[in-house]
């Protein structure tokens, strides 16, 4: 693993890695337990990821933890996922202050349950001067929804004349996201061996390079995100330009 870690280019790391966390219920099943014992177990890997990537200079980690569409699921599941939401968040605040981590959510907070409002309110607070790295949680998240909460303001602004139509520019729209302030993601991981984005980030991952891997999230560990980044670093990121352009050595 030191040996992984070793490779890794720390002058260029992505500042910003967005993971959809995937595979608890499967990861469980595989074992024969219920999908909660899934969840329980993915904590682990949250935090043992949060820790890797502070430590190696990610500046913005955002974890996708609960989508709008995860409402659906069974009651029982959601109601074990919401209270898991929690118990770790309280848990895990002095871990975070260890790491020199400051806790951030992106996503619809107002309609998650008061406990669990309350808890990540408490550990926003107690992690606010934390330097190193920023966690963002994603929760009750979706990305059409982060969407059309901006284009609802922006339009309230132009109804309002304190913005003109022909003021709105990408950075305009931009700044009307969840997400204003961070630096878009340059990667993106997807465990379990599913290859979609669930609503996750779609105007922020316009160009960010996206890698899937087969592992399930509970046993995701520090070694699978130094390959994520290894594989990151031997891309080649064009953004619309030709090899040459890029990599002048190539001509
Ligand atoms: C990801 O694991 C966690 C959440 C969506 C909350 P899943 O619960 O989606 O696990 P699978 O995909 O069913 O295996
Ligand atoms: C995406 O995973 C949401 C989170 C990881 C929180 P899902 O398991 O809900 O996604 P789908 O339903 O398989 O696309
Ligand atoms: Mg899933």
């Amino acid at each position: 693993m030191d040996e992984l870690k070793l490779n890794i280019d720390k002058s260029l790391l992505p500042k910003h890695v967005a993971v959809i966390m995937d595979g608890n219920g499967r990861w469980a099943k595989s074992k024969g337990m219920p999908r909660v014992f899934g969840h329980k177990n993915g904590v682990n890997a949250v935090r043992e990821i949060c820790e890797a990537a502070a430590e190696i200079g990610i500046e913005h980690l955002t974890l996708y933890a609960f989508s709008t569409e995860n409402w659906n699921r069974p009651a029982m599941e959601v109601n074990a996922l919401m209270s898991l939401l929690v118990e770790t968040i309280k848990a895990e605040v002095k871990t975070l202050n260890d790491n020199n981590i400051k806790l951030n959510t992106i996503g619809d907070i107002s309609h998650l349950p008061e406990k669990s409002k309350n808890a990540l309110e408490k550990a926003i607070n107690d992690t606010s001067n934390n330097t190193r790295m920023i966690l963002h949680l994603a929760l009750n998240y979706s990305a059409r929804w982060e969407i059309t909460q901006a284009t609802k303001t922006i339009a309230e602004k132009v109804k309002n004349n304190i913005l003109q139509p022909e003021d709105i520019t990408q950075e305009v729209f931009a700044s009307h996201l969840n997400t204003h302030n961070i630096p878009d993601p340059e990667l993106l991981i997807r465990t379990s061996g599913e290859y979609r984005i669930s609503n996750y980030l779609l105007w922020q991952i316009a160009y960010a390079e996206l890698y899937f891997t087969p592992v399930f999230w509970p046993d995701f560990r520090k070694a699978n995100l130094y390959e994520a980044l290894i594989d990151f670093q031997g891309r080649e990121r064009r953004f619309g330009k030709i090899s040459e352009q890029v990599t002048p050595a190539n001509t």
